[in-house]
């Protein structure tokens, strides 16, 4: 594939993006994201929705884990986020645990017409900030924006949640309608690009900080890698 081949622009103030299609294999910058929330709150179709834009009404439980990727072309580099989406099961906890140490961000996902996902966000919170990196990036997003008329958590308990908490960024999406379900990928690959921008810089400059932290998986051309969907 030619690795210069030119991506669908995206409209954005700080850097110039392109999307790149799933399958292109080369990358300067790799940084793994993981999704995780309840059973049933819509980790697996807002990740379809963001990647390939389609949503399917049945519902079929992930088994362990499944693995996508979202390439982008940020200013010179071309950027793949890995994303490892969780089946929220309690029984299958330990073995995504062994995932939190390697994301550079993950997305705590709630439904906003379902209470105990809401209120089970900070458990999961805590369970990876127990295994995380100290640096790990956080977004809360709560799904199933569309429901609105079945709606239990507002946006302010969103908000305040992500406050106190002092998480990155909270989102509503809808994976059903796709609002906001990309622009929760994007929001994510640009920080982290800052978090390496930044942390580059730092390097340049002789200053040994982990500020920012992500480094990501980075400074070195990757030979390709196969993408698609892996379960255990
Ligand atoms: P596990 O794999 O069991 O952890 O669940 P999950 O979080 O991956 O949930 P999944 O994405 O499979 O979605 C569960 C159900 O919710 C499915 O029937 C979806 O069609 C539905 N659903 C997911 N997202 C939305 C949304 O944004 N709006 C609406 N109305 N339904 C949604
Ligand atoms: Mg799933």
């Amino acid at each position: 594939m030619d690795t210069n081949q030119k991506g669908i622009p995206i409209n954005d103030d700080e850097f110039n993006i392109e999307l790149l299609p799933e399958d292109f294999a080369q990358y300067d910058i790799s940084f793994k994201i993981i999704v995780i929330g309840d059973s049933g709150v819509g980790k697996s179709c807002l990740t379809t929705q963001a990647v390939r834009n389609n949503f399917e009404e049945f519902y079929q439980a992930t088994v362990g884990f499944e693995f996508l990727t979202f390439n982008l072309r940020m200013n010179n580099n071309v950027v793949k986020l890995q994303i490892w989406d969780t089946c929220g099961q309690e029984v299958y906890k330990s073995l995504i645990s062994n995932f939190y140490r390697n994301s550079s961000l993950a997305l705590i996902l709630y439904a906003i017409n379902n209470k105990d996902s809401f209120q089970h966000a900070e458990n999961w919170l805590n369970d990876l900030k127990n295994q995380s990196n100290p640096n790990v990036r956080v977004f809360l997003v709560g799904n199933k924006s569309d429901l609105e008329d079945q709606r239990v958590i507002s946006k302010e308990e969103g908000e305040r949640f992500k406050n106190e908490k002092k998480l990155d960024k909270f989102i509503e999406t809808s994976a059903k309608t796709g609002e906001n379900a990309r622009s929760a990928l994007l929001e994510a690959a640009k920080l982290l690009y800052k978090d390496y921008l930044k942390a580059k810089e730092n390097l340049a400059n002789g200053v040994d900080t982990n500020e920012g932290g992500n480094k990501g998986d980075r400074l070195e051309k990757k030979k390709p890698k196969p993408s698609g969907t892996k379960c255990c």
